[in-house]
């Protein structure tokens, strides 16, 4: 499966010969989909130009860490949120000895520390500098920090020796990004996603609705795909694809998408209600366009059923999570309606102008019956992915009892 597609690598390259191999790195990961930023250190760019980069990636490459121009666009921080994934390759025994006495000297190293975002090391170096005791004892330190090793290989070194310290193919460093977002954690499961904002008709050409996007919705389905699961996608209508894998119902009301999920729920082992379904809808939906007068007119309202209410009251319960989005009071009210949908888990979220909805980045704040997380601030597939994560063991634990 290709995984790649939505997801933001941010590739350092610190300075060593194998830098030119990075190149074809940055060709291959963007050839699956994946968005690059390139972040070189001072003594890469005597290897590799940055224009090389800049030309295979699309996007400025970023060196210098007080640059005014960059930290007013997309800035250390901006970046660190940015990135799914660092990739450090080639690491030179330099910059992984920088890594493991928490140096944050340029751009590179800044941004690792200042990242959630699994950090994956490929080394390049003279077969004695890897095998210098320094240098292990930083790997093993920077593999008890959570980071990724990824080779080196053995064999002849641009040096004229022969032994430990070549640079992995980029192939296998692409296919080893692919595994890392891909897993098997909802595998055999059916989750049923609703996503995206519902519409209700006042006349032919008029209707209520609301300023969802469908992104985190649409996010959360591709994270559960990648996790392995079938995935059914029940949306309002929305201006974004849905992902390939999953099965596509579409719907245009609240009432409609209730049918839809009432169909399926028998089947649902996990329900993941993300669509701002539409609270109320015209008693009266005229079939002919209102006409305007100079009189105030007034639309008669009634509730629409509470889909995911409906859900967590059926024989057939799912594992049953719901989203809150909220202008205020955002943790209280989302514990509330935990209890009051009989919810597994929710998703906290604000919302308002520029946070929440039509934008790329989100906040979530996650609560189930005895537990909280903060998953912070971050783009919404990254968010998705790590909330899939946690669906999943809450998930697991509540069926192995
Ligand atoms: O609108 P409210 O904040 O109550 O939404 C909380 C959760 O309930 C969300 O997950 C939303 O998708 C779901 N909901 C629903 N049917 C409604 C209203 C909300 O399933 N009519």
């Amino acid at each position: 499966m290709n995984t790649l597609i939505n997801k933001r690598i941010l590739l350092g390259i610190s300075g060593g010969i194998a830098a030119y191999k990075s190149c074809y790195l940055v060709r291959d990961l963007i050839e699956q989909g994946a968005e690059v930023e390139v972040v070189m250190s001072r003594g890469s760019t005597k290897f590799v130009t940055p224009l090389t980069f800049q030309a295979l990636s699309g996007r400025p490459v970023h060196s210098r860490l007080l640059d005014h121009d960059a930290e007013s666009g997309m800035g250390h921080i901006s970046l660190a949120r940015w990135a799914d994934l660092i990739v450090i390759a080639p690491a030179t025994a330099h910059m992984i000895a920088k890594l493991a006495h928490g140096m944050a000297d340029d751009l590179l190293t800044t941004l690792c520390l200042a990242s959630d975002s699994t950090v994956m090391v490929v080394p390049a170096m003279n077969r004695q500098m890897w095998e210098n005791p320094a240098t292990q004892e930083n790997v093993d330190r920077l593999k008890g920090f959570g980071m990724v090793f990824i080779g080196p290989d053995v064999g002849e070194q641009a040096c004229g020796e022969t032994g430990a310290g070549r640079m992995v193919e980029p192939a296998e460093i692409r296919q080893l990004i692919n595994d890392h977002f891909s897993s098997s954690i909802l595998t055999g499961r059916h989750v049923l996603i609703t996503a995206g904002p519902t519409r209700e008709p006042i006349d032919p050409v008029r209707y209520i609705s609301n300023h969802s996007s469908g992104r985190m919705g649409y996010a959360v389905a591709q994270a559960a795909i990648e996790a392995d699961a079938k995935v059914t996608l029940i949306s309002g209508p929305v201006s974004i694809k849905p992902p390939d894998r999953a099965h596509y119902v579409p719907v245009a009301t609240a009432a409609e998408m209730q049918i839809e999920v009432s169909k399926l729920i028998e089947t649902t082992d996990i329900f993941i209600s993300a669509a701002a379904v539409a609270d109320y809808r015209c008693i009266d939906v005229s079939d002919q366009k209102i006409k305007k007068s100079n009189e105030n007119i007034e639309l008669q309202l009634e509730k629409n059923p509470d889909i995911i209410a409906s859900v967590t009251a059926s024989v057939h319960k799912p594992f049953t999570v719901g989203f809150a989005a909220e202008t205020n009071d955002v943790s209280e009210n989302a514990k509330i309606k935990l209890r009051s949908k009989a919810m597994d888990m929710i998703a906290a979220n604000p919302v308002g102008p520029g946070i929440g909805f039509e934008s790329d980045l989100n906040t979530l704040d996650i609560y189930w019956e005895d537990g909280h997380i903060d998953l912070g601030t971050a783009t919404k597939h990254k968010l998705a992915r790590n909330l899939i994560k946690l669906i999943a063991n809450r998930y697991h634990e509540k069926n192995t009892g």
